[in-house]
């Protein structure tokens, strides 16, 4: 098959990172243009690029003349929050496949221009959304859908991350900015979409209705503080949002980037024989983990449930794309990275839906924007947009793919 022809829009740090996964798939792709507003960046992503003894790309400063290469065939977008929405709707509009990277939406109507233009064009935007492809996340999708859990009832997930040193460190980069003006979940993703998959949100479920609520904010303004930087922030330093699905199970989702706290994505899926808690490095399932019968001080017999822990079950349960990953890992973010991209990859060179589509992107970019008019009003319930106007009860089956984030190929 023809070698996909790359582009990548937005050459910060998260460019550096995709291009470190990126140079193990010369087999599949060559990066054929580059693109940012701030040259000094186009520099040191060309000269990573020759490092990595790969062919010297077209260089732009205007992402449209990207775009309009006929060199590229899909691109990859790690711009701002505020503009990879939009540069990917005009990729789209060129037939060119679209590869956003994660964040929140501000509105929801910048996500409906996203799905029109998706469906005016019958072309895929993918969300690089690594965290679906991470081992204990997929692992517990194939054991889902193997049944171990039962019928899943509900999942929690979210975003802790200490990063309050943005406060001071990169006070004026659009991150820290969002986190001043702003109070939601802004990075919702990388938590609700592996649990967006597991739930089969837009194929036979979607999310209906959710309700937000911030803690007070500290961490960042100490953080500054500490840096002689006096600064307000709006971010509160806990949003917990909850939401509910048409077919009945509940997600929480928390959203911590401003306390101290080792980092966690927080997975919680739990059905009616089977329990992953990602905090305790544990799995507890029906028939294989351990139960006890002990008796209490009173003399009555009681039973006690115990830990699996998560790696015992790698050998037998490990999903197919890490069983063949694992022989040969490569890249940034423990493998995620390479395997997402390989995803994206494989879709535009097939020619085919990727297996994070339009529907996705716009259901959990969503519950940025949903959450902060939700805490804004102390936690009123609202409602989601069904992106696919009824399409999810009964689309069509999606190409079975081994990258296919719904069923195991
Ligand atoms: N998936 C992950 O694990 C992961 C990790 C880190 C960051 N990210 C995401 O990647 C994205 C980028 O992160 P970053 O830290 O590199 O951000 P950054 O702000 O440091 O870099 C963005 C780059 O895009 C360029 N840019 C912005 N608008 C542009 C435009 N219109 N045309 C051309 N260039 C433009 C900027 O000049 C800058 O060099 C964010 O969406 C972030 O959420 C994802």
């Amino acid at each position: 098959m023809k070698k996909v022809g790359i582009g990548i829009i937005g050459l910060g740090p998260r460019a550096e990172t995709l291009l470190a996964s990126l140079k193990f798939m010369t087999d599949v792709m060559e990066i054929t243009a580059i693109c940012d507003l701030n040259q000094s960046r186009i520099d040191l992503l060309r000269s990573k690029i020759l490092e990595g003894n790969m062919p010297a790309p077209e260089e732009y400063h205007d992402y449209r003349q990207l775009i309009a290469d006929p060199a590229v065939d899909a691109v990859l977008i790690p711009t701002s929050w505020n503009s990879h929405l939009k540069i990917a709707e005009e990729c789209l509009a060129h037939g060119k496949y679209a590869g956003i990277e994660v964040g929140g939406a501000a509105s929801l109507d910048e996500l409906w221009q996203l799905v029109h233009a998706a469906e005016k064009t019958g072309v895929s935007c993918m969300m690089l959304e690594n965290c679906c492809y991470g081992r204990n996340e997929l692992m517990v999708l194939n054991m889902v859908r193997q049944g171990l859990f039962g019928e899943i009832i509900h999942c929690e997930c979210g975003y802790e991350h200490d990063l309050s040193e943005m406060a001071w460190k990169t006070p004026d980069k659009e991150r820290a900015v969002h986190n001043r003006f702003r109070c939601g979940d802004l990075y919702p993703t990388h938590g609700l979409g592996p649990m967006a998959k597991i739930l089969r949100i837009n194929r036979g479920n979607r999310f209906m209705t959710i309700s937000s609520t911030a803690s007070k904010a500290r961490g960042f303004a100490a953080a500054a503080k500490a840096h002689g930087i006096e600064a307000v922030y709006n971010q509160g330093d806990m949003v917990t949002s909850v939401i509910r699905c048409a077919n009945g199970e509940t997600i929480m989702l928390r959203h911590c980037i401003s306390l101290p706290r080792p980092y966690s994505r927080d997975c919680r899926v739990q059905g009616t024989k089977g329990i992953w808690l990602e905090d305790v490095k544990g799995i507890f399932v029906e028939g294989i983990s351990k139960t006890e019968e002990l008796i209490d001080l009173a003399g009555n017999p009681y039973t006690e449930h115990r830990w699996s822990k998560v790696d015992e079950f790698y050998e037998k349960y490990d999903h197919p794309i890490w069983k063949k990953y694992r022989e040969n890992q490569v890249g940034g973010h423990g493998g995620m990275d390479f395997l997402v991209l390989s995803a994206f990859v494989d879709a535009v060179q097939k020619r085919i839906p990727a297996p994070i589509d339009v529907y996705d992107v716009a259901a959990w970019m969503s519950v940025t924007a949903l959450s902060e008019q939700s805490a804004a009003m102390g936690g009123q319930v609202l409602p989601f947009p069904d992106f696919t106007n009824g399409k999810w009860i009964d689309r069509a089956p999606e190409v079975p793919s081994p990258w296919g984030l719904n069923e195991i190929v």
